[in-house]
């Protein structure tokens, strides 16, 4: 086992320096997408079926779809699926996100949307029951994850539906700017440091938030899952707008909130959100771009990424520091990230 992780402590930090890797192999997908695209003309709706963190991929897939390509698109629990499965036709397209290609809920969820819709795939386990039943496949071209907590994967599952809706809209200029993304992830693994002595720093807090607006609101969520799955710290994600209905009661002196802060159409708004909990006690730690004077200023904590990845692309380079972050507080209370209690890699029971 020690020779597959090649020099690195845990697979889950070997697979996260691999996502720059993980992209640039599914970016080749690019052929095999546009085939699927021209071929699916006719829908008028798209529903994404998913479990764990490829729930959190879906969510990013409903703003592109529907912001990009003006299709309606849901985005289902496998588990709740059947609330839902009577209004599928045959102009719907149901997508369905899954590492393994095995999730029993997400299995159970394709073989009834075959029956009156267009399946389509996103699997990054060749050969797996999923790519066998449903009608389209795209694989992620991530490599085999060992940690049980999702990381190249998911952005190797995002880069699929990135790369689905930049075709499905025609939109050149976003695929041209995917090509770029690869090129971020070297910078950001640098300053890993900044992210260590942050986890040192906040190892005994007992709840964190993390709050987003719009592209970043997914980031947000995945950003909590993780923490939860190998850190055992309590992590709630909120859509930054839903914080003063609920969650402001919980922010007191030193809870802290983790602002997932693209520069971007949302970037007003977030940061008076920001301004709030800061208000209240909370200890800000801050992902946002380099020239963000504004940010700089106000945040307890700081991670930086270059101001060339705005909101649109946030998803996937903004979840690095976040994955990290959890990364290292599991170090820092002495767990094993890749083998989390209660959890298992692939769920094959309903
Ligand atoms: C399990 C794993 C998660 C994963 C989820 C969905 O809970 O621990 O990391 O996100 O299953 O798995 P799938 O293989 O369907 O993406």
């Amino acid at each position: 086992e020690m020779a597959e992780k090649e020099g690195y402590d845990y697979f889950m930090i070997k697979e996260i320096n691999e996502e720059g890797t993980a992209i640039k192999n599914t970016l080749t997908e690019k052929d095999n997408i546009k085939k699927i695209t021209d071929d699916l003309s006719d829908i008028n709706r798209i529903v994404f079926v998913a479990c764990g963190t490829s729930y959190h991929a879906s969510l990013t897939g409903k703003y592109l779809l529907e912001s990009l390509a003006g299709i309606p698109t849901d985005v289902l629990l496998a588990s709740e699926f059947k609330y839902s499965e009577n209004t599928l036709n045959d102009e719907t397209l149901v997508i369905f996100i899954s590492q393994s290609g095995e999730t029993a809920d997400t299995l159970k969820a394709l073989n009834i949307a075959n029956e009156t819709s267009k399946t389509l795939a996103i699997v990054n386990v060749a050969g797996s029951s999923a790519t066998r039943r449903a009608k389209y496949v795209i694989h992620t071209q991530a490599g085999p994850e060992i940690g049980v907590a999702a990381t190249k994967t998911y952005v190797s599952q995002l880069t699929s539906i990135y790369l689905f809706a930049a075709l499905l809209a025609h939109d050149d200029n976003l695929l041209e700017r995917l090509q770029k993304v690869p090129e971020y992830f070297e910078d950001i693994l640098k300053d890993s440091e900044i992210i260590e002595k942050m986890a040192s720093k906040y190892k005994y807090a007992q709840d964190f938030f993390f709050i987003g607006r719009g592209y970043a609101y997914p980031i947000a969520l995945e950003g909590a899952l993780k923490l939860k799955e190998i850190t055992y710290i309590h992590g709630e994600g909120y859509a930054a707008g839903e914080l003063k209905h609920g969650p402001l009661a919980l922010i007191d002196q030193g809870v802290p909130v983790v602002v997932v802060l693209p520069p971007g159409e949302n970037h007003r708004k977030t940061m008076s959100n920001l301004e709030e909990v800061k208000s209240r006690g909370a200890d800000v730690i801050a992902v946002g771009s380099f020239n963000d004077e504004k940010l700089i200023s106000k945040a307890n904590d700081l991670f930086l990424i270059n101001d060339e990845v705005d909101d649109l692309i946030a998803p996937l380079v903004y979840i690095i520091p976040l994955q990290l972050l959890s990364y290292y507080i599991a170090i820092e209370r002495g767990l094993d990230p890749d083998k989390p209690k209660n959890l298992a890699k692939c769920v094959t029971v309903e």
